[in-house]
């Protein structure tokens, strides 16, 4: 493993058009916080940057949407991000932004330097133009019907019903976005990003690692799934690529007669890394150069696999053109993270939002990110359920970890006075304990060959086993049986394990970190780091604090909670229904009065556990008191039912549901929507009153 003097760490820059969600969490800033977490406890000096993303087509789309100016769109999401961020504890040296002064001029000096080398192809070509609204048409500014699929609004650059990547030339009767007129063929200039240019040395680069003749990187250390993905595009054949678009919000391109021309958005943004640790340098004093152009840096982007050809070939071929740029060393891309069995969509707010989790789960920030770690998609897509969370939550942090932390400071001051006890020279041979103060050094060796390896769930497990061997301990030992017979056993057992708790507080902390800083606190350890872990970290005699937990179960309620505000919140799959029910076929007078419907009032409404729809509700019938159940909990809160007047068919063949004897049907009108809202009488009529 090589020795770098220093590291450059990149998370993707989120476009500051909407909120964060555990998608982005799992797949790009909790792996690159845990690594860089980890550099930290090592002494490393890390640049870990990142930033908002606030140019492009998207951002201009959606302010104009919403009447406002791009400035205004992504003023309020770079603050929400930021601030989500910070409250989610990635821990960023810097979070900046691509609309800042500092990012325009670093990026338009980057063109420019670009354009003096020769580097681009200026070239003309036919683009569509709004002749009502006088501008170039971005990709994503022209609607149309798709030729593959024929779907009625497709985009210029994709059909979002069938998933073709297009151009606005295929579209059949394409409309601008802007005013709604048809588009024409207008002929502008561009400067051109010839890539096909530079296929060899890539090839050799992805391929091999090496770069200009040296090694530049072992070709092993990248996942398959990235250098497959940059191969392929490669063997597609590289085409020159425009640089510039003609659009009135980015970084102007530099150069004179390029009025109304800004830079291409995925050359703006990457540059958005380097001005970021420009900023971050004017703060902190350090060398930003040597963070990006010394050999002895290694240079680590984190993101999802949709960015890859952009952070693998496209701002490569840029940095190796300019000429005074390092290469990235490793690009360990994940795949996707899918949500209750579909892909997260932020249009069809189909996510749980980060701020909303932070709201709703204050305090217990690390129980997601041990879970979006434990389930990260590494090497394939993945899935998020929320009641996997409250499994992994339930059995691994409360079970295991927390358990054996307890446990372990519990007995220590109900029998050592919360003192280390002394491990003397008890020998436990090949037990558990036996193995305790080896498996702490083993994992010393073992945790960072994961994680430079980017392996950042594997390492979570390897930790977790670590507190596992410590409840084993326990458990095997029995030191509160012990304790009345043998102390020194008890004393030894407990010594063990606390060994095992305060270097939990250092091989914990690039995960779960809030936890870690509370085992050491609750084990009086000041500042640790990586050098610290050690079989003798602790000493007998050390006082301890009193035991604090670490975690808390995450409860039924809390879970059925979140499915339902996942469903409320997505847009409706299907078409709201349009028309009311036909009229059914007509029923004999003697049939009608077969049937019984009274008056109630509700007396008590509960939901039935792991159900979406049902309530439970008892009521007074005037004749007797019964339970129904009925499927409205969409509608209805059941601490507001208590007290409202209901109709109910009583004569109803009493039924089953979810173990529940329903006795009647609560009657119920249903709109054209599907909306349900109780029948009742509009003056008062007492319990029993018969409906005829
Ligand atoms: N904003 C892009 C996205 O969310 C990522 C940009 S990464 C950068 O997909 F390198 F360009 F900054
Ligand atoms: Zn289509």
């Amino acid at each position: 493993m090589r020795n770098p003097k220093r590291y450059t760490v990149t998370a993707a820059l989120p476009y500051a058009n909407g909120p964060l969600h555990i998608g982005h969490m799992a797949g790009v800033y909790i792996p690159a916080d845990i690594y860089v977490r980890y550099l930290r406890a090592r002494g490393r000096d890390v640049a870990f940057v990142c930033g908002s993303d606030e140019h492009g087509a998207a951002i201009t789309l959606r302010a104009k949407k919403e009447g406002r100016t791009p400035q205004e769109l992504v003023d309020e999401y770079h603050q929400k991000i930021g601030n989500a961020f910070r409250d989610f504890g990635i821990s960023f040296d810097i979070y900046h932004r691509t609309s800042s002064e500092l990012h325009r001029r670093t990026a338009g000096d980057f063109f420019l330097k670009l354009h003096q080398k020769g580097v681009f192809e200026e070239k003309t070509s036919q683009q569509y133009y709004d002749p009502e609204a006088s501008q170039f048409l971005a990709d994503r500014y022209i609607t149309g019907t798709c030729p593959k699929c024929g779907y009625d609004s497709a985009y210029g650059d994709q059909c979002e019903n069938c998933g073709s990547s297009l151009s606005p030339q295929e579209l059949i009767e394409p409309r601008s976005t802007l005013s709604g007129a048809q588009p024409v063929m207008r002929e502008t200039s561009h400067w051109f990003l010839p890539m096909q240019r530079h296929e060899d040395w890539l090839r050799t680069w992805l391929i091999e690692g090496k770069l200009d003749g040296k090694q530049h990187h072992d070709p092993a250390a990248w996942k398959r799934q990235v250098i497959g993905q940059c191969k392929s595009w490669i063997d597609g054949g590289l085409q020159p690529r425009a640089m510039t678009r003609d659009l009135d919000w980015g970084v102007p391109v530099p150069l004179k007669g390029a009025a109304g021309k800004v830079l291409y958005v995925w050359m703006d943004a990457p540059i958005g890394y380097i001005s970021a640790t420009k900023a971050l340098a004017e703060t902190d004093g350090r060398d930003h150069t040597a963070h990006w152009q010394s050999e002895d840096t290694k240079l680590v982007h984190f993101l999802a696999k949709d960015n890859i050809v952009f952070h693998c070939i496209i701002f490569p071929i840029l940095l190796k053109a300019h000429g005074d740029y390092i290469l990235p060393e490793n690009v360990p891309a994940n795949e996707f993270l899918n949500l209750e069995g579909k892909k997260i969509s932020t249009s069809r707010n189909w996510a749980v939002w980060l701020h909303e989790y932070l709201e709703d789960f204050p305090g217990r920030r690390d129980e997601l990110r041990y879970v979006l770690n434990a389930i990260a998609p590494e090497f394939r897509d993945s899935e998020f359920t929320w009641s996997d969370f409250q499994t992994r939550v339930n059995n691994e942090l409360v079970a295991v970890l927390g358990n054996f932390v307890n446990r372990t400071v519990v007995l220590t001051h109900k029998f050592f006075d919360g003192k280390v006890p002394p491990l003397s020279d008890r020998d436990f041979g090949d037990s558990s304990a036996g193995r305790a103060l080896a498996a702490i050094e083993a994992l010393k060796e073992s945790m960072p060959e994961q994680l430079e390896a980017y392996r950042f769930k594997e390492a979570q497990g390897e930790m977790m086993r670590l507190a596992q061997l410590g409840n084993r301990i326990l458990t095997q030992e029995e030191p509160w049986k012990t304790v009345k017979t043998d102390r020194d056993h008890a004393a030894a057992v407990l010594h063990l394990c606390i060994q095992i708790t305060a270097n939990l507080g250092i091989f914990a902390d690039p995960f779960i970190p809030d936890t870690a800083a509370k085992i050491r606190e609750m084990l009086n350890l000041g500042e640790l780091n990586w050098d610290s872990i050690s079989p003798t970290l602790i000493a007998a005699g050390h006082p301890t604090e009193k035991p604090a937990l670490l975690f808390s179960r995450v409860e039924d309620e809390e879970v059925a909670t979140q499915i339902e505000k996942l469903k409320q919140a997505a847009e409706p799959a299907t078409e709201p229904k349009t028309a009311h029910m036909p009229q059914k076929a007509s029923v004999a007078f003697d049939d009608f009065m077969k049937i019984d419907i009274r008056i109630a009032t509700i007396l008590a409404a509960e939901r039935v556990p792991k159900t979406d729809k049902l309530l439970k509700i008892d009521l007074d019938t005037g004749l007797d008191k019964r339970t129904v159940v009925s499927g409205i909990a969409e509608y209805y809160d059941p601490a507001d039912l208590p007290g409202k007047q209901v109709s109910v068919l009583m004569n109803l063949e009493p039924r089953k549901i979810r173990g529940i004897e329903s006795q009647g049907m609560i009657l119920m009108a249903e709109d054209a929507d599907g909306k349900l809202s109780f029948v009742n009488p509009d003056s008062a009529a007492g319990n029993g009153a018969t409906v005829r």
